[in-house]
């Protein structure tokens, strides 16, 4: 069973510019992270109960810069909570979900995520966290 929404993914092309944009709106910067293996940059806001994620391409070879491309800026994923990764990418597997990610890869601060596609989620790339104990 899915929790509540972590964060919200958001793709940008300028990850300074957006951060002071959006702090604009009163959320505040939690922290910066690169993840080279997947080659993009993160920005984490709190927003309340949940998070913003900015996030940009390190390079041009990467599936965020080619979202970027193709889409623009703009909404790129949705994150839920999850007690138990594994699991729940195995029973919605079996529900018919597209898994982008058959294990666990490393996320943000500790965390375990894994995406499943766009195609099973009308159009939505959704990704799951599940938070260090
Ligand atoms: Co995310």
């Amino acid at each position: 069973m899915i929790g509540p929404v972590h964060h919200v993914g958001i793709a940008v092309r300028n990850l300074d510019a957006a951060v002071e944009r959006y702090r604009l709106l009163g959320l505040a910067l939690d922290f910066v992270e690169d993840f080279p293996a997947a080659g993009v940059r993160v920005a984490f806001l709190n927003a309340g109960d949940m998070r913003v994620e900015l996030l940009t391409p390190l390079t041009a070879d990467t599936t965020v810069a080619r979202f970027l491309e193709k889409r623009g800026e703009g909404l790129h994923h949705l994150a839920f909570r999850t007690a138990d990764l594994v699991s729940e990418l195995a029973q919605l597997e079996g529900q018919g979900f597209e898994l982008v990610d058959r294990a666990p890869r490393p996320g943000a601060h500790g965390s375990r995520v894994a995406f499943l596609h766009p195609r099973s989620a009308h159009g939505v790339l959704i990704e799951l966290v599940q938070e260090p104990p």
